[in-house]
C-alpha cells in the first residue's frame, strides 16, 4: 500500500462533500433570490398598472380618444415603460413608449381575449438584448373594483367581471436594474462559494493530515519491521482508537524485539561456549595425538616410554575431568539436577571434608587448620554438593600455597546462617582479575600447565552450588598476602 493513498482519499472525500453541498446551496440561493426579485418587481408593475388603469379608464369610458392619446404618451415616456391600450373588441387604440423592440413586446390575440375575459397576465420576456416584465390587465368601467389578489399575479387570474371590461391595458418595463442586482447577487454567491471552497480545502487538508499521518507512520514502521529493523517505534499519541492501535503496535514490537534480543544473546553464548570448549579440548588432544604417533613409529626409546605414558595418562585424566565438570555445570545451570537437601551439622561436614584433604596437604607440605568458633546452627544442604564446594576451594588453596604454608578453614554463625572461610598464604589474585574468576574456563595465569591447574570450571561450579542453596560467595585477596574465599549458607528453618 502506498502511504499517501489514505490521505489522498480522505482529502478527496472532504472536497467532494464540500463541493456538492456548496453547489446545492448556491443553486438554491440563486433560485430563491431570483424568485424574490421577480416577485417584488411583478408586484410593483401590477401596482403601477393599476394606477395607470385608473387614469386611462376615465378617458376610454368617455370615448375621449384625443385626451387618452396624450395621457398614454406622457405616462409612457415619464415612466420609461411601454403602454398599450385596446378597446373591448381587442382593437389597439393606443401604444406609446420608446423602442418596443428593446422590450421584445408582442401581444398575441388569444392573450388579449384572455384579459378581456377579466384575467391578468404577467410574464417575463427575455431575448437577445432585452429582458423585461410584461403585465396586461383589463380596464373596467370607472368605479368598478375587481377583487384584489396580490398573490395571484403570477397565476394570472384577477377574477374580474367580464361584463364590466371596457378594454385592456398592457404595460412592459425593462428589467435592467433587477438583472444587475441578480448579477451582483450571483457574483457574491460565487465569491462566497469560492471562499468556502478554499476554507474547505484548508480544513480538509488539515483534518486528512491529522487522520492519515499516524496511519502513514504506522505503515512506515510496519515496513521497517518487515525489513527486520526492530529499533522503530510509533511516536503518535492520542486517546482514541488510532492511539490505542499505535500503543498496541509498540507493545508488540517491544515483545518481539525483546524475544529476538534474548534469542540472539543465547545464540551468542552458545557459540562462545562451543568455541571455549573446543579450545580447552584441543591442547591435550594435540599432545596425546603427537605422543601416540611418535610411539607408533617407534620414535620413543624404551627407557622414556614410561614417562610419556604418564604424561598421556594425565592428559586423559584432565580430559575426563573436563567432561565431568562441563556436564556437572550444565546440569546445575539448567537446574536439571535437583539438590538433595537434608538438615546437617556444619561442623561435622567440615571435619569430614578436611579429613579427606589432609593427605593432600601432607603431600604438598601444607598445614590444614580447622577452626569453628561457636555452635553452628543446622544447615539444609546437599552433602555431596557441599563437599564439592569445599574440595574445590581447598584444592585451589593447596595448589597456590607455598610449601610450609597454612590453609585455614573457619566457620561461625551469623545473619541467620553460617559464614565459611577458606584462607591461604599464596600469591593472591590481582584486584582486576577477581570479578572474572567465577567465569567458566577463566584462569588468572594462562601460562600454567594443565597439570598444575584445573580447567577453570571449579569456581563457576562452586558459585552455582552456593547460590542454589540460597547463599552467596565472595573473594578477598591482596597480591602477596594470600586469598580468602568467604561463603554464607542459610540455616535450616526451625521446626
Ligand atoms: N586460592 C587461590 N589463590 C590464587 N588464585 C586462585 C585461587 N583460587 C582460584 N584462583 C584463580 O582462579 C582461577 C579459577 O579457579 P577455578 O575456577 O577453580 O579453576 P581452576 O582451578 O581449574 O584453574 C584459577 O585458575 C586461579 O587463577
Ligand atoms: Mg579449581
Amino acid at each position: 500500500m502506498k502511504p499517501r493513498r489514505v490521505f489522498a482519499r480522505l482529502l478527496l472525500s472532504y472536497l467532494a462533500i464540500t463541493l456538492v453541498v456548496l453547489a446545492a446551496v448556491s443553486l438554491i440561493f440563486v433560485r430563491l433570490m431570483h424568485r424574490y426579485f421577480f416577485n417584488v418587481e411583478g408586484v410593483h408593475l401590477t401596482m403601477r398598472s393599476e394606477r395607470i388603469a385608473a387614469l386611462v379608464e376615465e378617458h376610454l369610458y368617455r370615448g375621449d380618444l384625443q385626451e387618452l392619446s396624450t395621457l398614454v404618451e406622457t405616462l409612457a415616456f415619464s415612466n420609461d415603460i411601454y403602454l398599450w391600450v385596446t378597446d373591448k373588441e381587442g382593437k389597439v387604440l393606443e401604444f406609446a413608449g420608446s423602442n418596443p423592440e428593446r422590450l421584445g413586446l408582442r401581444v398575441e390575440q388569444h392573450e388579449i381575449e384572455h384579459v378581456l375575459a377579466g384575467n391578468v397576465i404577467t410574464k417575463q420576456i427575455t431575448g437577445p438584448g432585452y429582458n423585461s416584465l410584461f403585465h396586461m390587465a383589463p380596464l373596467y368601467v370607472p368605479g368598478y373594483e375587481p377583487q384584489e389578489n396580490w398573490d395571484s399575479w403570477e397565476a394570472g387570474g384577477a377574477g374580474g367581471d367580464p361584463s364590466q371590461v371596457i378594454g385592456t391595458l398592457a404595460i412592459s418595463s425593462p428589467l435592467g436594474s433587477v438583472t444587475g442586482i441578480m448579477g451582483v447577487v450571483t457574483r457574491l454567491g460565487m465569491m462566497a462559494a469560492l471562499g468556502g471552497l478554499f476554507l474547505a480545502v484548508g480544513i480538509g487538508y488539515t483534518l486528512s493530515r491529522k487522520i492519515a499521518s499516524p496511519l502513514e507512520e504506522m505503515s512506515a514502521v510496519a515496513m521497517e519491521l518487515s525489513r527486520g529493523n526492530y529499533n522503530v517505534r510509533v511516536n503518535h499519541r492520542s486517546d482514541d482508537e488510532v492511539g490505542r492501535l499505535a500503543e498496541t503496535l509498540n507493545f508488540a514490537i517491544d515483545k518481539v524485539s525483546g524475544a529476538m534480543r534474548e534469542q540472539q544473546q543465547t545464540l551468542k553464548l552458545q557459540r562462545e561456549l562451543i568455541s571455549d570448549i573446543s579450545h580447552e579440548f584441543r591442547a591435550p588432544l594435540t599432545t596425546l595425538q603427537g605422543f601416540l604417533e611418535l610411539m607408533l613409529r617407534g620414535k620413543i626409546p624404551e627407557a622414556e616410554r614410561e614417562r610419556y605414558l604418564e604424561m598421556m595418562h594425565r592428559d586423559t585424566v584432565y580430559l575426563g575431568g573436563l567432561v565431568r565438570d562441563l556436564i556437572d555445570l550444565e546440569n546445575l545451570e539448567m537446574r536439571r539436577e535437583t539438590l538433595e537437601r537434608r538438615p546437617a551439622d556444619g561442623e561435622e561436614l567440615l571435619a569430614a571434608c578436611l579429613e579427606n584433604l589432609q593427605l593432600k596437604g601432607v603431600e604438598k607440605g601444607v598445614k590444614l587448620e580447622l577452626q569453628v568458633e561457636e555452635k553452628l546452627p543446622l544447615l539444609m544442604v546437599d552433602e555431596r554438593r557441599f563437599y564439592q564446594v569445599m574440595i574445590n576451594l581447598v584444592e585451589n588453596a593447596l595448589r597456590f600455597s607455598p610449601r610450609g604454608g597454612t590453609i585455614r578453614v573457619r566457620a561461625h554463625p551469623g545473619e541467620g546462617g553460617v559464614f565459611f572461610y577458606v584462607s591461604d598464604e599464596g600469591p593472591g589474585i590481582p584486584k582486576e582479575e577477581q570479578p572474572f574468576i567465577w567465569n567458566r574456563f577463566y584462569k588468572v595465569d594462562k601460562a600454567r600447565s594443565r597439570q598444575e591447574t584445573g580447567c577453570g570450571l571449579g569456581l563457576a561450579i562452586v558459585r552455582r552450588i552456593v547460590e542454589l542453596h540460597g547463599g552467596w560467595i565472595t573473594v578477598e585477596s591482596e597480591p602477596g598476602c594470600g586469598t580468602t574465599f568467604t561463603f554464607w549458607l542459610p540455616a535450616a528453618p526451625e521446626q
